[in-house]
């Protein structure tokens, strides 16, 4: 068959020749080749030195609990309605008590500062400019009130280790409640450190030392190093002025003697939603509820703690089922992706929250890769949503997804509890 040619169209040729303007801010022009968390950490990787890359990436003892969180995502089947007609996709919830413009927000993570310069205040004014919570940790390198103060507006939340110094916690509890703050986490599971072994291998120390090995390391990563000795100095800003060295502070914040009894006195003193982060049993959950709490995170901490502990995820449904009517269910561990955000809605969470990805943005672009992560996000929630036929987040249910179950118990009949 003979194809019929013609000379090329100049018109035509035109339009194909389009050449994208140069994009000449490096920090953009780096963002813009990063389409999905994944590829955010990769960059982090690449820009941030071997030791606090590690610290943010690792976990416990053999990783296996984050591993098997980051599988449990992946092993769902989604089930998309068909002929649902939506012209618009509406990604907010409310979640105790106010809105949230996402169905995510960012879990609170220490030495924020340490992983690139601009640390809370790039997290809390990204959150804030999207609509979405920012919870500050108790080893936060900013301090209550700045975070406050670069998110006069949105939502900012403080999480609590209540260390051995009980009055120094309860100082930072009135102080977050003077800020505004509106949602308090007490962290419950870490009564005694973790062990991270990548931590360990690599000789990493809070502030990072200059050895031969970190200086052969910086080489290639002039930028975090230059801005880490002329920016001010790093140290958990909310426990300053408190005496004792960093590594003092550390052996204060994990206290094996915490107690319900702690509750009952934070209780006392915070006038906002209290939520216990951490639980990881049926059984604690519906505990905790009893205790009267606003809300529970499922999480395993991203499997920083115990290894081998439950993988929220699957721990939801049954807690759902338990607790769901009596009480706001949250979780974490592993999410990294707008799709696991819209399982875990599916599956009955209230609310999902993310470490890691968060961190990788900011080690990736500073405020712009926060942002940049928040903007993957949103637009893998509304795809997942607009393909499965929900228009807004109360219409995800558990009909949209099937777990598949890749370990199960071999016998059930001995558990006397769980
Ligand atoms: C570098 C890092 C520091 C963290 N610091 C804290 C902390 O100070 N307090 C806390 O309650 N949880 C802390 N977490 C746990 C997170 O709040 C959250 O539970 C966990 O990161 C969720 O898993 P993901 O990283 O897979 O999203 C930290 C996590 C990371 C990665």
């Amino acid at each position: 068959m003979s194809i019929k040619r013609q000379l090329p169209n100049p018109k035509e040729l035109r339009e194909l020749l389009k050449f994208k303007k140069p994009e000449l801010d490096s920090v953009k022009r780096r963002l813009n080749k990063a389409l999905t968390i994944d590829d955010l950490r990769r960059i982090a990787k690449r820009r941030t030195p071997k030791a606090p890359f590690d610290y943010t990436d690792g976990s416990a003892e053999g990783e296996i609990s984050y591993a098997r969180a980051r599988q449990a995502f992946e092993d769902i089947e989604f089930h998309p309605e068909i002929l649902k007609p939506a012209t618009e996709i509406d990604t907010s919830v409310q979640i105790l008590g106010a809105p949230s413009a996402l169905p995510f927000g960012i879990a609170p993570t220490g030495f924020s500062r340490m992983m690139q310069t601009e640390g809370e205040v790039a997290g809390a004014s990204a959150a804030g400019a999207a609509g979405i919570p920012f919870t500050l940790s108790t080893l936060g390198t900013v301090s209550i009130e700045e975070v406050k103060s670069v998110n006069p507006q949105g939502r900012n939340w403080f999480q609590l280790y209540v260390m051995k110094d009980r009055e120094m916690s309860y100082s930072l509890v009135e102080r977050a409640a003077s800020a505004g703050f509106d949602t308090l986490f007490f962290t419950v599971d870490t009564p005694i450190a973790g062990n991270r072994m990548r931590d360990t291998r690599n000789g990493f120390s809070i502030p990072p030392q200059l050895t031969a090995k970190t200086v052969l390391d910086a080489i290639p990563r002039p930028e975090w190093w230059i801005n880490f000795l002329t920016t001010p100095q790093l140290e958990f800003a909310s426990l300053a002025n408190t005496g004792g060295t960093v590594s003092d502070l550390i052996g204060q914040v994990f206290d094996p003697t915490i107690s319900e009894a702690d509750l009952k006195i934070i209780r006392e003193l915070w006038p906002g939603n209290i939520v216990v982060k951490g639980v990881q049993t049926v059984a604690d959950a519906q505990r905790m509820v009893d205790a009267g709490v606003d809300g529970i995170v499922l999480s395993n901490h991203g499997g920083r703690q115990l290894d081998r502990a439950p993988v929220p995820f699957h721990l939801l449904p049954e807690v759902v089922s338990a607790v769901g009517q009596h009480t706001t269910i949250m979780l974490d561990t592993g999410v990294t992706n707008g799709a696991d955000v819209v399982a875990a809605h599916a599956l009955g969470a209230d609310f999902v929250l993310v470490g890691r990805a968060w961190l990788y943005g900011l080690m990736a672009g500073g405020r712009a890769g926060v942002d940049k992560m928040i903007e993957i996000m949103d637009s893998e929630i509304r795809r997942t949503m607009g393909l499965l036929g929900a228009s807004n987040v109360a219409e995800l249910n558990p009909d949209h997804v099937t777990q598949f179950a890749r370990l199960a118990p071999r016998n059930t009949t001995l558990s006397t509890k769980h």
